[in-house]
């Protein structure tokens, strides 16, 4: 046991999402998803706002996750990849309409079951514990056109069915999950986070507040269920987290930065202390939002919260009150952020911040008490390939590295981590631009945004270099 650094069981691997990676859209009685119908271009952002209605998708419009990088069909030299590396985990996720192909299918689709079943097995026989997401930004279609998805209450009964679906067929292969991927992303994409689209002159805040119970109350009641059916079950939830700085030390601007956070850690505050904090009930009155809900729900919410705090971290975020400095916005996974100018930035904007890894580990930690995960981390980048046919992605290694390094800082500060799994360890499909040259990947996949390429697998440099890191612990970077 070495005391000082990571745990000897320290869960090093790798994240996916099924939206992102599998493709075969329609295949093996799979329903539609929401992402299948957020197109690449123009449209992609105002699909993945809410703004616009569609229950099919267009023709002319090109669907990245329609075929993604067919890891449906090339999961198992994919993974056996991942265990060349030495992974000790695999992040995934359930796609949902795989399961419950309409989401209120009376029965569940057993093709889909005995796929998930075949990649658990092949994990297991490459001794790779699977960590799963149970909804990452996937909502059967259907339940979207008939109950306008998660603004319905209906939805807190599909997906308990499909939780107890899944946690009965795998009980004896998973046993960590998370309930919702991102779940404060339902504020800043809802049609991605919860399959939300607004009618004109709708009250936006309402809907998508009421949706959060809905969901809050449906990752309770499988908490509940998981525990219930699977007494050893890890159960987190997931936040897109990333600390906000105040600009200054002007008290305006550390009030704000407070504000900023709270917005996010209002989900993660009923999952993980159980109850509606005082900040959002206050928010609530002044804003005139009213929550329906049901008896018995605030009990449940208390009752069953989660067993650790899983987050994403890319960039610690900054905050101000100055109007000439709030003109410097930059991109930051869709948060409002200003240019940090302590700071760089990746190809896509997003700032790039190792210490800030340290500093929202130590928050989170301080907060809920509750052991960590790190379940998504990573650099999108361009990666070139040299005449030679290798890749030579120093940049991602050395991004990777300086954030293992803060990591550790973490665990020595007295933060309980379970595990690392940096973000596409096989490059897949950014989910806000949908593009495929943002990649995050170990592994290199030949398709480009166009939807063209082999899809041939090729190792990175930083391959090796990951495979390094694993095999000493986390004491070679
Ligand atoms: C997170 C999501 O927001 O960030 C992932 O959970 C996503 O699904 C990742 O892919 C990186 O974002 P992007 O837009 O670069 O793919």
């Amino acid at each position: 046991m070495n005391n000082l650094g990571f745990k000897e069981n320290f869960l090093w691997g790798g994240a996916l999402a099924a939206n992102q990676c599998e493709g075969a859209y329609l295949e093996g009685g799979k329903g539609l998803n929401n992402i299948d119908l957020c197109p690449s271009g123009k449209n992609r952002f105002n699909v993945m706002l809410g703004n616009l209605e569609s229950f099919k998708p267009l023709e002319g419009e090109m669907y990245p996750s329609h075929e993604a990088i067919d890891f449906y069909h090339k999961f198992r030299g994919d993974i056996a990849l991942f265990a060349e590396m030495g992974f000790k985990c695999l992040r995934i996720s359930i796609a949902w309409a795989r399961i419950f192909p309409n989401g209120y299918d009376e029965k569940p689709n057993e093709e889909g079951l005995k796929y998930y079943d075949e990649m658990f097995d092949e994990m297991l026989k490459h001794n790779i514990e699977p960590v799963v997401t149970i909804c990452h930004f996937d909502i059967p279609v259907a339940l979207i056109e008939k109950y306008g998805s998660w603004r319905s209450r209906e939805l807190v009964k599909f997906y308990e069915k499909y939780t107890r679906t899944i946690f009965e067929r795998y009980k004896n292969k998973v046993k960590y999950w998370m309930t919702f991927n991102e779940i404060n992303m339902l504020l800043h994409l809802p049609f991605v986070g919860a399959g939300l689209v607004f009618k004109e002159g709708e009250n936006k805040k309402q809907i998508m507040y009421q949706a959060a119970h809905h969901q809050l109350v449906a990752s309770a009641l499988a908490t509940k269920a998981a525990h219930e059916i699977m007494p050893n079950a890890m159960v987190g939830c997931m936040l897109a987290a990333g600390v906000t700085y105040p600009y200054s030390c002007n008290p305006e601007d550390v009030q704000k930065a407070i504000d900023k956070d709270r917005e996010n850690y209002f989900f993660i505050d009923i999952q993980s202390k159980g109850e509606y904090p005082g900040y959002a009930k206050r928010f609530f009155r002044e804003n005139g939002i009213e929550i329906k809900s049901e008896e018995g729900d605030y009990k449940l919410l208390k009752e069953n919260t989660v067993d650790f705090i899983g987050f994403s971290y890319y960039s610690s975020r900054c905050i101000t009150t100055d109007p000439e400095i709030l003109k410097t916005m930059t991109e930051g996974n869709v948060f409002e952020t200003v240019k940090n100018p302590y700071l760089k930035a990746s190809e896509w904007g997003w700032q790039i911040d190792p210490k800030g890894l340290r500093i929202t580990s130590n928050t989170l930690y301080e907060r809920y008490q509750k052991p960590l995960f790190i379940v998504e981390n990573g650099l999108g980048a361009v990666d070139k390939i040299e005449e030679d046919g290798s890749i030579r992605d120093d940049y991602r290694i050395n991004y990777l590295r300086e954030h293992i390094k803060e990591m550790k800082e973490a665990v020595l500060d007295g933060v309980e981590l379970l595990g690392y799994t940096p973000w596409g360890c096989i490059d897949l499909v950014s989910a806000s631009t949908g593009e495929m040259k943002k990649r995050y990947g170990f592994i290199y996949v030949d398709k480009d945004n166009e939807g063209k390429g082999t899809l041939d697998r090729k190792k990175k440099k930083s391959f090796n270099w990951y495979k390094e890191v694993i095999a000493s612990n986390g004491e070679k970077l």
